[in-house]
């Protein structure tokens, strides 16, 4: 199952003035890997944590829009990016991909000497975790490119360490995320679900949606976040009508006061005929569970229509995680 695109995206070929090209392809005896996009069913938030993070209980749904990152052997680390939203993406080492290499080199006393070249598809600073897949994809592709053998175990714990949505972007398909989103359960999923993501202009920050959170229940008490079992039984059961009931984002009032002009995509998306809409992860990409795939492109092409996003994509969940090519 692929993505669909809805509009043309603006796309590659930007250079980001340090004499990289963006668009620039590895050659030859690379590792590529796949890795998918996620969208959180349900994002049950609990109170700032003295670390600054928050406990959650967060159900990942691993859905078919990718990324492909490639390593091949180079003289230093360098990171280089094609796709819509390429301009967005950090080549330094802040990016998550980079960070994977040198941790995973670190850990075995060897350099990170590769070229990451990521193709990307998944929208950026969207709320996706498309730097999150990017980590995962960058780890399990160096780790095969350097013959490492880690354990899956391994992987997990730097994935950990990368960020919160990490680990999941590696193992794919549905998950529990509890403690800050890391420590994963996986769950099951009897049927395929159908999912129309809208686009938004320019990316939500997500501390900045977290630190708003945290001001709009400033003075209240927040509850341990859980995943209800309706929701679980929903997944289990592969109803997407009792899973349009129980879906939930606790940070979408906080990325709805940050991006106001969202409940307008929201609105748009369940006039033309979803099950039902809700701001994805931190946003500002909003999602829309549909009941098929024709409903699916229908809801697409109305979205794209009612003029409140800048595209429109379809995928379908769940797929898997990080995946070798
Ligand atoms: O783990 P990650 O680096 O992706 O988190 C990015 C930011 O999101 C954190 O610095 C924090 O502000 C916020 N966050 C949080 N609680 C979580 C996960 C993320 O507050 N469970």
């Amino acid at each position: 199952m692929s993505g669909t695109e809805h509009t043309a995206s603006a796309g590659a070929g930007v250079n980001d003035g340090a004499g990289v090209s963006r668009t620039e392809r590895p050659v030859g005896g690379g590792v590529t890997v796949r890795v998918p996009a996620k969208v959180n069913v349900r994002l049950a938030v609990g109170a700032a944590r003295p670390d600054g993070f928050h406990d959650l209980a967060n159900v990942f749904l691993a859905v078919s829009l990718f990324d492909e990152v490639t390593v091949t052997p180079a003289a230093t680390l360098t990171v280089t990016c094609e796709g819509p939203g390429a301009d967005l993406v950090p080549l330094d080492r802040t990016n998550l991909a980079a960070r994977a290499a040198e941790l995973l080199a670190a850990r075995h006393g060897i350099s990170p000497d590769v070229h990451i070249h990521i193709a990307k598809d998944i929208p950026v600073a969207g709320g996706m975790a498309g730097g999150s897949a990017d980590g995962a994809g960058a780890l399990l592709a160096c780790d095969t490119l350097w013959g490492l053998g880690s354990t899956r175990a391994e992987l997990l714990d730097i994935c950990a360490e990368l960020g919160s949505d990490v680990p999941f972007s590696l193992v794919g398909g549905a998950a529990l995320g509890t403690g800050r989103g890391e420590l994963l359960t996986p769950l099951t999923v009897g049927g395929e679900f159908h999912w129309v993501f809208a686009l938004a202009d320019g990316g939500l920050s997500t501390p900045a949606v977290y630190g708003e959170f945290d001001r709009l229940t400033a003075g209240r008490a927040v509850p341990v976040p859980e995943a209800s079992p309706a929701l679980l039984e929903a997944l289990r059961t592969g109803d997407a009508t009792a899973l349009a009931a129980t879906l939930a984002n606790d940070l979408q009032p906080a990325a709805l006061a940050l991006r106001p002009d969202l409940a307008g995509t929201l609105a748009a998306g369940l006039a033309a005929g979803a099950l039902s809409a809700l701001v994805s992860g931190s946003g500002p990409t909003t999602a829309f569970l549909v009941k098929d795939a024709g409903t699916a492109e229908a809801v697409a092409k109305a979205l794209i229509e009612s003029g409140t996003c800048r595209a429109a994509r379809v995928a379908g969940s769940p797929v898997g995680g990080a995946t070798l090519l």
